[in-house]
């Protein structure tokens, strides 16, 4: 039996094939590479020593979904193909909504015709909006998202809720990370983003390495302890660990469940430049900039539900974070392309 990893080409999917096929499971990539890269399976192979049976196909695509089901032996499927650049989704909701809640319906349409009910779906802290209490424990109700991006992980939250109560016979973990950074030991397999970095990690590694000349800061008069954003980063094999243990959950049939992957930690935009700074020994030249659009103070998880019901915490440091996202950029200045 195996696992169909939707986005198993993706920055997060990728480090979760790595740690899956190290606990033992075989897993199937369904990728279209529309934010990837094929050469993530060589990376792979070479840490696990074992290539993933990859299928290039859109998660729309219901013929070619089929014809994997019909391939594979599929016990679960974690969830992961999505766009994901907030900026983006607010210029194209169409295609947004199109890829991540059409792509999900039709995924979840076929799972169910194939008699598998199991599914671990990527969900975000955006769900929660301007959080309503921090730390942020699953009971915090969601909020009002900024951008279609966020109510689409929203309304497939809702989507995939209603599917499991309508049949219980499927199992439904919905995993709410906080903000993913980090890369591999290997410094093999990292983040790789197109065009100009959205997210705070990728910009200050493309800065240290000479490619941008400067980190704009998005605000510096929140009510924080320096005016900065503050977010809860986790190490990306964390999280990929943190999706193994929700196999395990699901096996136990699980029903539907909730689960925030942080740390539990916050740190601010300065904080996070200061550790990378200490952990490169590269200065990062940054200037005050306003604040962005829709952004918040505040964003970190209470993460002990995930501790108790999953025996799941997060190891890794921000110094690990750091270190480990350096070497990445370092090794490979442009990501996968050569
Ligand atoms: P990523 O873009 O690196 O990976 C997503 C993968 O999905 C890519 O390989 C892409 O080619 C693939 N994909 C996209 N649309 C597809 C489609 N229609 N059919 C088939 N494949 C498709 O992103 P990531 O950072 O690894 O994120 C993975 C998931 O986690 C996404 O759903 C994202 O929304 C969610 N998430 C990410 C973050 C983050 O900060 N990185 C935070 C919270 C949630
Ligand atoms: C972190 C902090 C910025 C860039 C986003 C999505 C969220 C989730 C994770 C997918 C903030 C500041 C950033 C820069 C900066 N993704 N910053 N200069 O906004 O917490 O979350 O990614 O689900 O949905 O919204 O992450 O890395 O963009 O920003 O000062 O060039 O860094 O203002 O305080 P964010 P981020």
């Amino acid at each position: 039996m195996a696992i169909l990893v939707t986005g198993g080409m993706g920055y997060i999917g990728s480090h979760t094939i790595v740690e899956l096929q190290t606990a033992g499971y075989d897993a199937v990539i369904y990728d279209n590479l529309s934010n990837s890269n094929e050469k993530v399976l060589d990376r792979i192979e070479n840490i696990t020593g074992k290539r993933p049976v990859f299928y290039k196909g859109d998660i729309r695509d219901r013929k070619m979904l089929d014809k994997v089901f019909e391939e594979e032996k599929i016990e679960c499927c974690i969830h992961f193909a999505g766009l994901k650049a907030v900026g983006e989704s607010v210029q194209k909701p169409v295609e947004y909504y199109d890829n991540n809640i059409s792509g999900t319906l039709t995924l979840v349409d076929v799972m169910r015709k194939h008699g598998c009910k199991n599914i671990i779906f990527s969900s975000s802290a955006t769900v929660y909006g301007d959080p309503v209490m921090i730390p942020i424990t699953e009971e915090c109700p969601k909020g009002e998202c900024t951008n279609p991006y966020g109510w689409s992980k929203s309304m497939l939250e809702q989507i995939l809720t209603d599917m499991q109560h309508a049949d219980p016979e499927w199992n439904v973990v919905l995993l709410r990370y906080f903000n993913p950074i980090g890369a591999h030991k290997s410094g093999t397999m990292g983040e790789n983003p197109n065009g100009i970095p959205n997210n705070l990690m990728p910009y200050i590694t493309q800065v240290a390495v000479g490619k941008r000349e400067e980190l704009g800061v998005f605000g510096n008069d929140y009510d924080t302890h320096d005016g900065t954003g503050v977010r809860d980063y986790i190490h990306v094999v964390d999280l990929a660990i943190g999706h193994v243990k929700a196999v395990k959950k699901l096996e136990e049939s699980a029903g539907l469940c909730i689960y925030n992957l942080g740390t539990g930690v916050g740190y601010s935009v300065l904080d996070v430049v200061k550790n990378f700074e200490e952990a490169s020994g590269v200065k990062v030249p940054y200037s005050i900039k306003p604040r962005r659009a829709g952004d918040i103070a505040t964003c970190y998880s209470d993460a002990s539900k995930a501790k108790k019901e999953l025996g799941w915490e997060a190891k890794y440091g921000i110094k690990e974070m750091c270190e480990d996202s350096w070497r990445w950029q370092k090794n490979n200045p442009n990501g996968y392309d050569d």
